[in-house]
């Protein structure tokens, strides 16, 4: 490992010599514009071929050696250093003008390197919305995806005795991103507590939440590799054992401006030269495409990348002073991410190790009887619901293709039955028990715009939490089932007193109104940000087609949570990492 490091570091730094640098250096067929979860992957399939090269361009550092990234079971400590972006929202008008902190990952890697390693994928009818937009992309079709990503790590005995189950036909063994369970799970009886609880509640065991059925309660695997004990990162999964590569070059500390553009004649589509990137010393240099440039930075980054390369809604680049170059005004629109909180207990019962704990609730779960009251008013709003995004995209969004966004995610919710609530129960230790919560579902749509047409200047991101009724009733069902979780038995027997929100504050039998005046005051994002640059047909709001296209342009790709047009229920890098892989078949077979 130690060698590896020292290999990578090497290369690094040798890279940031350009003398040193073969002579095809600063041309490249593929520029990858960010090289974290999902731009490393294309990094990595792009460059299988030796007679292509390929250049990451990433602003963040390797952290191989970093300990707040390595430790796998020390999530949040990189929160706030200088590997974490940390980005404001805008202060969110339905929750009380307060601003959201929207972390990022800053690093070789991407947020891989600072997330809570949860491998999780999708509903099956959510991955199969893409084709209702008009995409090639399945559910079936994605799982061969979904598996040549991963290398599953099969739980050993005693992960099986605690709760590690998995059906072997829905994973990858061989992929390159090692997936398992922790090293140390948790004992004591624990998974037969939940086991007996959950049942009390009417929830089944699922004995794998990866076969695009998601309901009930597992254990679920996370991107972790249980023999060394080690985060795995998209850093560490695809390029660390491929940094060898001669025609795979990476610039680190190295941040885009923007795209350039080739002279353009009036018969072509506007084609990508290249891009300007600030490299550590603050020097603007330029790397040339021969092929295609391929935003990959995040969903907060790259529909930023495309207005200050003339790429997006005329009216807002004109406010900055940047040239239109290609009129798509739904750039940084469709913003979408879900809202989570915490709920606290007391507890009697202090144990060790690290077990993940998820259980997954459809509409029925949460709202019981009133499903269908709530069926109905969801349905009848729908047109309300439509005019109030159009009205906040700024008059940009279709309303005719809102509302039609909006019935296919009634649908899912309704119809399908998706799981809209995630409750994650750690195991109570040092006299405290927490569950988390989130609804996955949310009606809200938000935007990100530039603020400047300096690249170092802050954005405007509104995530836009709440503006619609929906996702408050979807949170506050959320965080009731978390405490219905806490207290039913046998759980409930070792968390004897609620702290958090505390009967005193939420009573028991307290209305929706005393729970959203708690949860809208305390809720923090889930950082699931998506859609800011949606795969979907342009004159329903879509940037990208399902080859990864910006509309308009001869070369220029966006593969990242940007293109994801509805959230899934899973967390969002399973998915990605399947998405990126596909992506990669996708642009290999455009140049073939
Ligand atoms: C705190 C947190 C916890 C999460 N927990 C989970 C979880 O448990 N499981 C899960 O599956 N998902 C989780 N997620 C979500 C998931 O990790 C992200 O959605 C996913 O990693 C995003 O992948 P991406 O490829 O879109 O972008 P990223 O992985 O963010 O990659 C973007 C890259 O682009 C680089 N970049 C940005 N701007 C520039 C520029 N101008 N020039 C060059 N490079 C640039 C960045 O430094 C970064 O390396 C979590 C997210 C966060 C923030
Ligand atoms: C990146 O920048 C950091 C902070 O300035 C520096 O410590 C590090 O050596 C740089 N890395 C490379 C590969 O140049
Ligand atoms: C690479 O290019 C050479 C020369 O054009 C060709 O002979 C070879 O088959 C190519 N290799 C691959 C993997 O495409
Ligand atoms: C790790 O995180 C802590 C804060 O959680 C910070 O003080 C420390 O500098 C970080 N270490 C590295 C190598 O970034
Ligand atoms: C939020 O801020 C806006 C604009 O400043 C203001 O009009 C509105 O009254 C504020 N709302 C709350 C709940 O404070
Ligand atoms: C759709 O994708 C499949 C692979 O999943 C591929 O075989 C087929 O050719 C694609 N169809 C089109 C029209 O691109
Ligand atoms: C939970 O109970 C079911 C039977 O009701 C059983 O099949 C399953 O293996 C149990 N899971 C765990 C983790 O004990
Ligand atoms: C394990 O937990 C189950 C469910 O609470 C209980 O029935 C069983 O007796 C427990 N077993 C032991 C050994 O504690
Ligand atoms: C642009 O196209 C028109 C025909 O539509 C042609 O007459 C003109 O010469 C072209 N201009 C350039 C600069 O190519
Ligand atoms: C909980 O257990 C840990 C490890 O066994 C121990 O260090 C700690 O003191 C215990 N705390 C309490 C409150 O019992
Ligand atoms: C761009 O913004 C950064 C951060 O706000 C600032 O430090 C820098 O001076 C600005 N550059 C220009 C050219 O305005
Ligand atoms: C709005 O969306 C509808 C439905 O997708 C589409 O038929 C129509 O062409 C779009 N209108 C515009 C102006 O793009």
């Amino acid at each position: 490992m130690a060698r590896l490091l020292a290999t990578s570091l090497f290369l690094a730094s040798a890279l940031a010599a350009p003398s040193q640098l073969p002579s095809y250096a600063n041309r490249y067929d593929f520029i990858i514009v960010g090289g974290g979860t999902s731009g490393l992957v294309l990094a990595n399939r792009l460059s299988e071929d030796p007679n292509l090269t390929v250049a990451v361009v990433e602003a963040g550092d390797s952290v191989f050696g970093n300990p707040n990234v390595t430790s796998s079971t020390g999530y949040g400590l990189a929160f706030g250093t200088d590997i974490d972006y940390a980005f404001q929202s805008t202060p969110q008008e339905h929750a009380g003008n307060k601003s959201q902190i929207l972390r990022a990952g800053k690093a070789l890697g991407g947020t891989s390197t600072i997330n809570g390693m949860v491998y999780l994928r999708a509903e099956t009818s959510q991955i199969d919305a893409f084709a209702k937009l008009g995409n090639n992309i399945s559910w079936d079709s994605l799982l061969l995806y979904y598996k040549k990503a991963e290398g599953l790590q099969r739980p050993t005995e005693i992960q099986s005795q605690l709760g590690a189950t998995y059906e072997a036909n829905q994973h990858g063994f061989e992929g390159p991103l090692t997936v398992g369970w922790p090293t140390e799970m948790v004992g004591n009886n624990f998974s037969q507590t939940l086991n007996t609880t959950y049942a009390a509640m009417g929830l089944p065991w699922n004995e794998d939440p990866n076969g695009g059925h998601m309901r009930g309660w597992n254990v679920y695997p996370q991107t972790s590799d249980p023999s060394a004990n080690l985060r795995e990162d998209a850093a560490r999964a695809y390029y660390f054992p491929f940094s060898g590569r001669a025609n795979l070059h990476l610039y680190l500390n190295s941040s885009v401006q923007r795209i350039t553009w080739e002279a353009q004649s009036n018969t072509t589509l506007p084609s990508a030269s290249g891009v300007a990137y600030k490299d550590a010393s603050g020097a603007e240099e330029q790397l040339l495409a021969n092929k295609d440039v391929i935003l990959s930075a995040g969903s907060l980054v790259s529909p930023l990348i495309l207005e200050r390369s003339g790429v997006g809604n005329p009216a807002i680049l004109k406010q900055f002073g940047i040239e239109p170059k290609i009129d798509l005004p739904n750039v940084g629109e469709n913003l979408q991410d879900q809202t989570t909180g915490s709920y606290g207990t007391t507890a009697n019962l202090n144990l060790t190790g690290t077990s993940d704990y998820v259980a997954y609730l459809n509409i029925h779960d949460i709202f019981g009887d009133d499903t269908e009251q709530l069926r109905e008013h969801v349905q009848s709003s729908i047109p309300a619901w439509a005019d109030e995004a159009v009205a906040d995209s700024g008059g940009t969004a279709n309303r005719t293709a809102i509302q039609q966004l909006f019935e296919i995610q009634h649908s899912m919710i309704f119809d399908d039955e998706v799981v809209i609530s995630e409750v994650l129960v750690k195991a109570p230790s040092e006299g405290s028990g927490s569950i988390s919560y989130w609804g996955l579902m949310p009606f809200s749509r938000g935007n990100i715009h530039i603020s400047s047409a300096n690249a170092s200047a802050p954005a405007y991101i509104n995530p836009n939490y709440f503006q619609l009724d929906y996702d408050v009733s979807q949170l506050v069902g959320t965080v009731k089932a978390a405490r219905r979780n806490a207290n039913t038995a046998p759980l409930k027997n070792f968390l004897p007193t609620e702290t958090s929100p505390g009967l005193d504050v939420v009573p028991a039998n307290a209305p929706k109104e005393v729970w959203a005046e708690w949860l809208k005051s305390t809720y923090r994002s889930n950082f699931h940000y998506i859609s800011t640059a949606a795969m979907m047909p342009k004159e329903m709001g879509g940037v990208v087609g399902d080859d990864h296209l910006v509309y308009g342009s001869a070369n220029v790709r966006v593969v990242d949570a940007s293109v994801l047009p509805f959230q899934v229920s899973g967390h969002l890098t399973a998915t990605l990492y399947a998405l990126a892989e596909r992506a990669a078949d996708v642009i290999k077979a455009a140049h073939a």
